[in-house]
């Protein structure tokens, strides 16, 4: 049997792309239908009752697409919104599990970091979720409010001056920490990833979920026996401008979008 419903995958805006390259990446044989809340990122300094609202809404939204699967390809409703898995009517895959699993696999001394949004950061659920696989683990975590919307902004090049700096200054405290290991735990920060790794340096190890996310994608597909025999066309939505969207997309996808991105109002 196959099931050829696309996946759907939400985020605040940007970030989730990040995901979706590793999906196509394993699973090319999968459509795709996205929604990045462009019109309302960021989510992360909202508080946890917004957040829930919001992912309520863009669950729904993806769900009247007709998605077999949901991705929350967003750390902060991963974070503080994951009950509303329950809800759903189909399979619902998160991204704070997946990167502490990644995390505690490559540590070789315990000590993990964890970068995210303010509502990540203060919901701690990914230092839960190292803990519980590894007890004695040491987590050295910092928020960086600042990041999303230099992502949104698409100033991401490894030799951005004001990028660099706002690194350097979020990842004081975590190299401070003497991590060997750090969870990017926003799935906008791997668009970051070369500027973070200068800072940080070739002793530590960067945790992009977006590999062991699609992992967990392709296990759930397996296990409800529900893979798709072949691509139909990706859909982008957003819910503000398209054309700054497609722009930065092309850049962390590899490819251009333009004429799959589409405006809507949830
Ligand atoms: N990509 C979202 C995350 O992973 C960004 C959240 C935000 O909009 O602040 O947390």
């Amino acid at each position: 049997m196959s099931d050829n419903r696309p996946i759907g995958v939400f985020d605040s805006g940007l970030g989730g792309l990040t995901v979706v390259k590793e999906l196509k990446k394993l699973l090319p044989n999968e459509s795709i239908v996205y929604f990045g809340d462009t019109g309302r990122v960021p989510y992360g300094t909202r508080s946890d009752e917004t957040i829930l609202r919001y992912a309520r809404e863009d669950e729904a939204f993806l769900l009247e697409q007709n998605v077999k699967l949901i991705v929350a390809a967003c750390g902060t409703v991963s974070s503080v919104a994951y009950m509303t898995s329950e809800e759903l009517p189909v399979p619902f895959i998160e991204v704070v599990n997946p990167a502490a699993e990644s995390a505690v696999e490559a540590t070789k001394t315990g000590r993990i970091g964890v970068i995210g949004t303010p509502a990540t950061i203060n919901s701690r659920a990914h230092a839960r979720a190292v803990l519980k696989r590894l007890t004695d683990a040491v987590i050295v975590a910092n928020a960086c409010p600042l990041f999303v919307p230099l992502v949104e902004e698409g100033w991401i090049d490894a030799d951005d001056e004001v990028t660099y700096n706002t690194a350097k200054r979020y990842l004081a405290p975590i190299i401070e920490g003497r991590v060997d290991t750090l969870i990017l735990g926003c799935t906008h920060y791997p668009a970051l990833e070369k500027v973070i790794a200068n800072i940080m340096g070739d002793g530590v190890t960067l945790i992009n979920m977006g590999t062991s996310v699609a992992q967990k994608v392709k296990a759930t597909l397996e296990s409800t026996n529900s893979f798709a025999d072949k691509v139909t066309v990706d859909k982008y939505y957003v819910s503000d401008r398209a054309a700054s969207f497609s722009a930065i997309a092309k850049n962390l996808l590899g490819h251009n979008i333009e004429e799959c991105v589409e405006q809507v109002k949830l």
